[in-house]
């Protein structure tokens, strides 16, 4: 009897996703957003919960230590500043239409359990992050549709202008164009050769492009799930990815390179595309992590990705 009831629950947990309980004051704890000091957002300062967009507006301002924790659906066609040592985190249910979040210039940012969707291309990205360090990003839920031109809608999340000490863990990215984009441009070396991200247990779904597309820098791709997408991680002006047990199913591509990019690829489900990325030098992340084996990476990511904590 106790069996059964374990089997049971075991299959209703595989079949929703995961509700699971998590603090306020947590901090990252995976890949380069806990070098250099770590990333603790807000944790141990002052919680403020907001419903409207002028309060999120000013409750993320400025360099404070604070924890801002959005409630109900805030809609607008912005976006939002966050600033250092501020962690924002979505309640269950919560979301914000129209209304991106960017960090730029800044320092210790954790955006957690944010669920946004169709930012208008002439506010900005869903997430966009700008010449700032130690960011993680978890849990995030980001997506639009596409029902219109490619410009329509903007990035969905964003790394470029030197960004540093990244970290994106267990966040949904799905049903847009252009995904996620790192590095500004084909010529901005000087400042994206420094990138460092590490993107974790994510769900890329039903995407056109930039899933991701990486510049000059170091990234560490680990147990994503990427399905039905046009595009796969692309590799780009130099950069060196370490690519990890992560699986593909039903895209255009997996991994390849332009520009003379380079990729470390081990333990991959490519599944019918094939690696076309040259090999880089990349073969250790600076950090310590464990891998979920291959086999276990869809219906793992897939039952936790997205806004599925609750605090
Ligand atoms: C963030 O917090 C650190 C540590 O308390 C402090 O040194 C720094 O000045 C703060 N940053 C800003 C922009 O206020
Ligand atoms: C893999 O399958 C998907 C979905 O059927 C298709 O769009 C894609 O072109 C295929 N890729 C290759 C390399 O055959």
């Amino acid at each position: 009897m106790k069996f059964f009831s374990l089997i049971a629950f075991a299959a209703l947990a595989l079949a929703s996703p995961l509700e699971k309980r998590a603090s306020v004051s947590d901090v990252a704890t995976l890949g380069y957003a806990t070098l250099n000091g770590g990333t603790t957002g807000g944790s141990g300062g002052s919680s403020t919960t907001v419903t409207t967009l002028a309060a999120l507006t000013s409750a993320v301002t400025g360099g404070a230590k604070k924890i801002v924790i959005i409630s109900g659906t805030i809609t607008g066609n912005t976006v939002v500043r966050v600033g250092s040592n501020t962690t924002v985190i979505g309640q269950k249910g919560s979301s914000l239409v129209g209304v991106g979040l960017r960090v730029l210039n800044e320092k210790n940012v954790i955006l957690r359990n944010i669920k946004i969707s169709k930012v208008l291309a002439e506010a900005g990205d869903a997430i966009g992050i700008q010449a700032s360090s130690q960011v993680w990003v978890d849990h995030a839920d980001l997506s639009s549709d596409r029902d219109h031109d490619k410009d329509f809608y903007d990035g969905l999340l964003d790394l470029t202008h030197g960004v540093t000490g990244i970290t994106v863990t267990n966040t949904k990215l799905s049903n847009h164009w252009k995904a996620s984009l790192v590095g500004h441009s084909d010529s901005n070396g000087a400042e994206d050769t420094a990138i460092t991200v590490t993107y974790a247990n994510n769900y890329w779904t039903n995407l056109n492009s930039r899933t991701p597309s990486f510049r000059f820098g170091h990234g560490h791709i680990f147990n994503n799930y990427f399905e039905n997408n046009g595009d796969g991680i692309n590799t780009r002006d130099g950069a060196q990815l370490l690519v990890e047990n992560n699986v593909f199913s039903g895209d255009k591509d997996s991994l390849y390179s332009t520009d003379g990019g380079f990729a470390v690829a081990r333990g991959n489900d490519f599944g019918n595309t094939t690696n076309e990325a040259p090999t880089g030098t990349f073969t250790s992340a600076p950090y310590s992590y464990s891998l979920l084996a291959v086999g276990s990476v869809k219906a793992s990511v897939v039952a936790n990705a997205g806004q599925t904590l609750t605090f």
